[in-house]
Parts: C-alpha cells; sequence; structure tokens
C-alpha cells in the first residue's frame, strides 16, 4: 500500500518513514513544490483533516496528515493548536523555545506539566476520514537540552523516561512513547501491520507502572478483567521486572518502580469493543469509571478508568 504524508515538516516525515518503513507501506513525501492549505481549523482534528483531505484531493490515494502541539498547564494549554508559530508568523522551532522559556521563566519545577498531543487523519482511496490520536505527558526542562529530533524536543522531559529529553533519546526511544509515535502505532493497526517494522532494536510498548509487589493485582485486572493475554518477558528486556501483556499490534509492560509516585501516571489508549459490557464488568469489580461519553470530535464512545497502581487508561470503541 502507498501512503501519502502530507507534511512539509522534515522531522514528522521521519517519524513516519522510521514507524511505517519495513512495514509494507510506502511512504511517500509530498511532490516538491506542493502546496500546503492554511491551516483554519480550531482543533487538532479540524486542522489534520484540512490537510490529508487536500493532499487526497490533489494527488489521489490515500493521505495522511498530523496537526500536534505543545500543551503547557502553566500557560493554560497554550501553545495548543498555535505551536507552530507561537513566536509568531515567521516563528521557527529555535524562537519558538525561547518564547516558552521566557514565558515558564518564573514558573517553578513542580508546576511545569506539559503534554504532546497529536491527531492523525487518514483519508483513504475513496475519501472515508478515519482519526487516531496519541498523548504524552512530561514536563518543560529549564535549559534545552541535546540535539535529536525537532521542534520542542530539547525542552521536554518525558514522564515514562529517564529524566532526558526527547531530543536526548535515540529516535526510536522516542517513537516508544511519544504523541505520534503512539498515533501512528494505532494507524499501523488499523492498516493491519505492525508499526516499525525493519528498525526496532528493542520492542515498542506501552509501559504502565506500579509500585513493588503489584504484579498480582496488575494480573487480575489486566488478565482477569479486562481479558488480554500476559506474554512471557521479551528477551532484549528480561531483565526487568514487572508483567508483559498483548495490546493489539504493541505489549502493554506493568512495570515496577521503586519509588512509585501515582503522579506519573501513564496514558496509554486501549482500544476494545464492547465497550458497555467492558465499562459493567469493571463497575461491578469495584474499579470507578471517570468520565464516560463521546470522543469529539470523532463521535466515537469512550471513558477512563484507573489500574491498581492508578495508571489512568482510556478506553475507545472500535468502530466499523
Ligand atoms: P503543526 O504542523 O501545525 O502540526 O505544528 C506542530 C508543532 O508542534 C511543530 O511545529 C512543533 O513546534 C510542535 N511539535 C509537534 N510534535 C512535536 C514533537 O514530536 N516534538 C517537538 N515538537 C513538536
Amino acid at each position: 500500500m502507498r501512503l501519502m504524508v502530507a507534511t512539509g515538516n522534515r522531522g514528522k516525515l521521519a517519524e513516519f518513514a522510521a514507524m511505517l518503513g519495513g512495514s509494507g507501506i510506502e511512504v511517500l513525501p509530498l511532490p516538491a513544490g506542493a502546496e500546503t492549505p492554511e491551516e483554519t481549523g480550531t482543533t487538532l482534528a479540524e486542522n489534520a483533516l484540512i490537510k490529508a483531505r487536500a493532499c487526497h484531493v490533489a494527488f489521489g490515494g490515500a493521505s495522511v496528515a498530523d496537526d500536534s502541539g505543545l500543551f503547557v498547564d502553566a500557560l493554560g494549554g497554550a501553545p495548543g493548536v498555535r505551536s507552530a508559530r507561537f513566536a509568531g508568523e515567521d516563528a521557527d522551532d529555535a524562537s519558538n523555545r525561547a518564547r516558552l522559556l521566557g514565558e515558564m521563566a518564573e514558573v517553578p519545577a513542580g508546576l511545569r506539566g506539559a503534554e504532546f498531543r497529536c491527531v492523525l487523519c487518514l483519508v483513504g482511496e475513496v475519501g472515508e476520514a478515519r482519526y487516531f490520536q496519541g498523548v504524552v505527558r512530561g514536563t518543560i526542562a529549564l535549559a534545552e537540552r541535546g540535539g535529536n529530533g525537532f521542534g520542542y524536543d530539547p525542552l521536554f522531559v518525558p514522564d515514562e523516561g529517564d529524566g532526558r529529553t526527547f531530543s536526548e533519546m535515540l529516535p526510536q526511544e522516542k517513537d516508544a512513547i511519544s504523541h505520534r509515535g503512539r498515533a501512528i502505532a494505532l494507524l499501523a493497526a488499523e492498516l493491519g501491520v505492525a508499526a516499525g517494522g525493519g528498525r526496532v532494536t528493542g520492542l515498542d510498548h506501552v509501559q504502565v507502572a506500579g509500585p513493588a509487589g503489584c504484579e498480582e493485582a496488575m494480573r487480575a485486572f489486566y488478565a482477569g478483567l479486562l481479558g488480554l493475554e500476559e506474554i512471557p518477558k521479551p528477551e532484549p528486556l528480561a531483565t526487568r521486572g514487572g508483567v508483559w501483556f498483548r495490546l493489539g499490534a504493541q505489549q502493554l509492560h506493568v512495570g515496577i518502580e521503586k519509588e512509585f509516585s501515582p503522579a506519573r501516571k501513564a496514558h496509554p489508549g486501549i482500544r476494545v469493543t464492547g465497550l458497555a459490557s467492558l465499562k459493567e464488568r469493571l463497575s461491578r469489580a469495584g474499579v470507578a469509571v471517570i468520565e464516560d461519553g463521546l470522543l469529539e470530535p470523532y463521535g466515537v464512545n469512550r471513558f477512563y478508568a484507573d489500574d491498581p497502581a492508578g495508571n489512568r487508561l482510556e478506553f475507545v470503541e472500535i468502530i466499523g
């Protein structure tokens, strides 16, 4: 299958190519000189649709576009959908980072939380649109660190990492936990291919964390209640603690943390069929459902619940 990626951002294109290359999908860049449409939407999903649709109309065939941004808690969610133009209409990555550091100058360490969000819109051969989203939480560093990646990567320290910024990580380390990596993994699962084909040195996985001794509670929750299949610890990671489950095209790793803090909540998305019966099963077992409703603007049912270690999980219904 050929898939055109509707972006002029080389950093994004590299991540699509790395994750989908080798999977049987031929990732095509926009033809040289192709015009990109104005992003007039007010949400990531609207902008992703505008870009994917324009690409599909101009060049035919399946097209995918990403719209993404950095949402900083202390700035009320800014720069958000305006991340690419935070420092003004002629902004570049360096001036956007300088503005962010300036706005965060007085913000103390405990209040520097932020998240990257990504929405992918896939417009298929016959023009139908499908959406995939990914989120990664982290904190804004006090100064830039690292030389990889693009955009705000030198300032973003993911909660699920070891204190390095995205720019200090290898590309595949970033892809395994990033907002775009997660959305691309969902896209790949939808297209029936394994993301990361050909370039994975370790293993892509979604990681949640629990306190020492949480294995049995996690087994009861993930295998017993959710019905996920427990799998043997993958060879390259055999020395790590925790329990592994199959989660669609990915693995879910319940890691054990010596100094577990519920503040380091992960946010993996779990796609299920029969959302209503799962919700009922969870509530019969005393697991509280937090926020229940429609995932706008996709019109897809979803709810959130916390696992025994306090990691927030998003359950999204598979439709179609
Ligand atoms: P878009 O092209 O409107 O989606 O702009 C997204 C902007 O958000 C980019 O220009 C970056 O500034 C920022 N951004 C999105 N994803 C990332 C990422 O993975 N790393 C760093 N910055 C990102």
